[in-house]
């Protein structure tokens, strides 16, 4: 059931409780009151007719006064009068009759049977009959009637108005809310462009609020997440040509000089040149064993997950040994230690060493980059990167996602990363502080691992 429906359900059904509730109060409250009414005409109408009589010894017409007595009660709206004679009635008085007279079954239903009291008259009048006063409860039930009608009327005006007050107010309160469902549902469908209204009651202007910055950041982070999937693309073609370019130029060059040195052996065996044949294998084999060297910083680079294999110090060298291939100046100072944190953690490390790596030779020209990670004694560890390059530059906007990326794995863990330059002299200080690791590998020792490469 529609929420509109539920409220105007409970609403409606309270409303009819209380009419219950009310009915049940009224009828108890109508019995009450007609039986003290009638008991009431009772005593009264006994005190006129003795009062009519009271005179009579001087009556000479008893007969007549009889019949006058009766008169006196013509009209009257509880009692009927009448004279009885050998069980016959021989005058009666009317009762008046109701304006708005109530249906028969109402009046079986609060009235009780009709009461009947025979007036004591002087022995005088003894020889003429016997009167009696009976009730009739008809006109005070009309008027309960006519009264239950009214308070019924206003009641119904009543609870039409309020129903359709609320069925309005609803409809405005909850059309937004329709709107809202629209809206989640386009989100859901991955149109970030939705916004609702930010108008209306406090609580759907909080919500509106609420639904638009989130559509907000959906649509920044969709975007984001766009253009890290193209970056990641171009990166990972510049990584592709880059290796191809190292297979060419380093591995090409010893293939062919193995090969040269192989068919020069087959030529010096054949004319049986033995003695220089040793000194050709021995080149060979220096060939060899530089393309293992250059196999394996390319699976290095290729397998960054290798580094759970090497371990995270070693890792972090071939980081460093694959920026001193390209910037054979520049001085890498290392302080790792070589325990385990993890495999999330030294991933975490790593890719932070490698993205303030990457920054400060791509961003910096700086002549030196230290390197340090510690763990500290209450588990939580820190990491710091620091270069003498040129420094941030002030007032330019990031446009990459290096920083981002870095703070956003370092948030995962539920620590804090810092870019800034430094106090010190130029250059740039990344920092970063993991807390207390959850689960590590034991801790071998904390002993440094350092080495400076020139
Ligand atoms: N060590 C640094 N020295 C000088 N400038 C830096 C350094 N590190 C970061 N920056 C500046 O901060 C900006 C943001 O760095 P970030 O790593 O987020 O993006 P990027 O390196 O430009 O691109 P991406 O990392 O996405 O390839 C850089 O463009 C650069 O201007
Ligand atoms: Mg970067």
């Amino acid at each position: 059931m529609s929420l509109r429906n539920r409220l105007l359900v409970s609403i409606l059904a309270t409303l009819l409780l209380s009419l219950v509730a009310g009915g049940a109060f009224t009828y108890w409250h109508a019995v009450a009151k007609i039986e003290t009414e009638m008991q009431a005409a009772i005593a009264v109408g006994s005190r006129i007719a003795h009062n009519a009589v009271d005179d009579w010894e001087e009556a000479t017409d008893p007969a007549r006064r009889l019949a006058l007595l009766v008169a006196d009660f013509e009209g009257d709206r509880h009692l009927r009068a009448m004279l009885v004679a050998d069980g016959k009635v021989l005058r009666s008085s009317q009762v008046a009759r109701a304006e708005t007279p109530a249906p028969a079954w109402l009046v079986s239903l609060l009235a009780a049977p009709p009461k009947e009291v025979a007036v004591d008259l002087p022995p005088v009048f003894d020889r003429f009959g016997t009167v009696i006063l009976q009730t009739d409860p008809r006109n005070e039930v009309a008027e309960v009637w006519s009264d239950v009608w009214l308070t019924l009327s206003v009641l119904t005006i009543f609870c039409a108005l309020v129903l359709a007050f609320i069925y309005w107010t609803l409809a405005t309160t909850i059309r937004p809310l329709q709107n809202l469902t629209t809206a989640f549902a386009r989100v859901g469908d991955g149109d970030y462009r939705e916004r609702l209204n930010e108008r209306g009651p406090l609580e759907l202007v909080r919500l509106s609020q609420s639904f638009n910055q989130m559509v907000a950041r959906l649509a920044r982070s969709e975007a984001q997440n766009k253009r890290l999937q193209q970056q990641l693309t171009s990166v990972q073609d510049e990584e592709r040509a880059d290796l191809a370019r190292d297979l060419h130029d380093e591995i090409g060059p010893l293939l062919f000089a193995a090969d040269v040195d192989a068919v020069a052996i087959e030529q010096l065996a054949k004319a049986g040149e033995y003695e220089d044949i040793p000194h050709r294998v021995g080149i060979i084999r220096e060939a060899i064993g530089r393309m293992q060297r250059h196999v394996r910083d390319i699976l290095g680079r290729l397998r960054s997950a290798m580094l759970l294999d090497v371990g995270l110090a070693h890792a972090i060298d071939n980081l460093v040994a694959f920026w001193r291939a390209h910037r054979p100046k520049l001085i890498v100072r290392v302080d790792v230690p070589e325990e385990s944190f993890g495999e999330l953690i030294d991933g975490t490390i790593y890719r932070i060493v490698q993205e303030s790596l990457s920054n400060a030779v791509r961003h910096g020209a700086p002549t030196t980059i230290s390197i340090e990670v510690r763990a500290n004694a209450d588990r939580s560890i820190d990491i710091c990167v620091t270069d003498d390059g040129c420094g941030l530059k002030a007032g330019t906007a990031p446009g990459g996602f290096g920083i981002v990326g870095m703070q956003e794995r370092v948030a995962t863990l539920g620590g804090r990363l810092e870019v800034a330059n430094r106090t010190d002299g130029p250059g740039v200080v990344v920092t970063a502080r993991l807390p207390a690791r959850a689960t590590t590998a034991p801790a071998r020792s904390y002993e440094s691992h350092e080495a400076t490469l020139q």
